[in-house]
């Protein structure tokens, strides 16, 4: 059997870059507080031409270099993200369009935080049938478009940007070889972005049209730790993996001290989990496509090594993936 092998990568990121000194000079925070609370130093934001889909073209540019295609050679792009620059078309269609991806379809994945995992796995679906075909999967935001910039429960929080991958089939040991993806939709309210374009306040009368995102941190940690603990144990249980034996953990972005107590879950040193938190924040879907390009290009993932995605985020939606590169 063929499986999804990811063959290019890439990222893009703003120019504009918001620093902890800099959030003091607008909500009643601290570069302390924030850092120790999160880990995050600084975050990038999106100014004039760098909507999602343009931040998603630009990933998505270095991806298909690294896999010396042209965009006609594209057959699917899938894009995970919750910040769209429009309700219709999709981001995709658009990326399509800036692209010039004329043979590809293309269509979005509205998962929050787990859309790139999400789309990965579609990808490697579609892989499984059509072994020939060249998919681009991409996670792409700008949440700073739906943060409320006075309520410092969350600004501090988020960041834009957007990660690319290009995956095609081969055959043998290397590529996707399994995932665990979970829903529960009986706690949106937790973690939710209301005040979408277009809502019909007759048929939904409460609802808050300031489409800012709501979170309640606190319980988001919790089910974060818990989820994402689950999903891992499970997808390295289902294939027979002991954690030791993975080469790399590129977790969601979200918090440190998340991300710390997955490794400490896994009895794996931080060494052997990937970072980029205090840089760029919590960029929803493109976290994980961000730091995968990243260790990409540093060269720290070799032929074989296993590696683990995996992530969290509104809906709830969580999940975890099991590579050999
Ligand atoms: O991507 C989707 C998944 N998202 C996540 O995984 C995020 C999960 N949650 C978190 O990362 C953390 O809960 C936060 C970083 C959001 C908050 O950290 P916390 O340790 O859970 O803090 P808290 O919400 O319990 O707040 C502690 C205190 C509160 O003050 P009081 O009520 O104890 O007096 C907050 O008002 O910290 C206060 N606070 C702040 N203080 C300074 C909240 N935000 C700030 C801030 N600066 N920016």
């Amino acid at each position: 059997m063929k499986r999804a092998v990811i063959i290019g990568t890439g990222s893009a990121l703003p120019q504009r870059v918001l620093s902890n000194f800099d959030l003091e000079g607008m909500v009643e925070t601290s570069d302390e507080w924030i850092t120790a609370r999160t880990g995050i130093k600084t975050r990038h934001i999106a100014g004039v031409g760098e909507e999602t889909s343009q931040l998603a073209a630009g990933a998505a540019r270095q991806a298909l270099a690294m896999a010396e295609l042209e965009p006609d050679d594209l057959d699917l792009i899938v894009v995970g993200t919750i910040t769209p620059d429009m309700t219709m078309p999709s981001c995709a269609c658009l990326v399509q369009k800036e692209l010039g991806a004329r043979r590809a379809f293309a269509m979005d994945v509205n998962a929050a935080c787990s859309g790139f995992l999400y789309a990965l796995d579609m990808a490697d679906k579609y892989i499984c049938r059509n072994p020939g075909w060249k998919i681009l999967v991409i996670g792409a935001e700008t949440l700073s478009s739906r943060v409320d910039w006075q309520d410092r429960n969350t600004c501090v929080l988020f960041g834009d940007g957007a990660g690319a991958c290009v995956v095609t089939g081969a055959e043998g040991s290397r590529g996707y070889l399994a995932s665990r993806l979970f829903a529960d939709g009986t706690l949106w309210e937790l973690l939710h972005l209301e005040g979408a374009p277009g809502h019909n306040p007759e048929l939904r009368p409460n609802v808050n049209t300031d489409p800012s995102i709501m979170m309640y941190g606190r319980e988001v940690f919790r089910h974060a730790i818990r989820a994402m603990a689950d999903a891992v144990s499970r997808v390295l249980a289902d294939q027979g993996v002991r954690p030791a034996e993975l080469s790399l953990v590129i977790p969601h972005q979200a918090n440190i001290r998340i991300i710390r107590s997955l490794a400490e879950h896994l009895a794996l040193p931080l060494e052997k989990v990937y970072v980029n938190v205090d840089k760029y924040g919590n960029t929803s879907a493109a976290t994980v496509p961000i730091a995968l390009d990243e260790a990409n290009r540093q060269g720290m993932l070799k032929t074989g090594d296993l590696l683990l995605l995996c992530s969290f985020g509104g809906g709830f939606t969580w999940g975890a993936s099991l590579i050999r590169w």
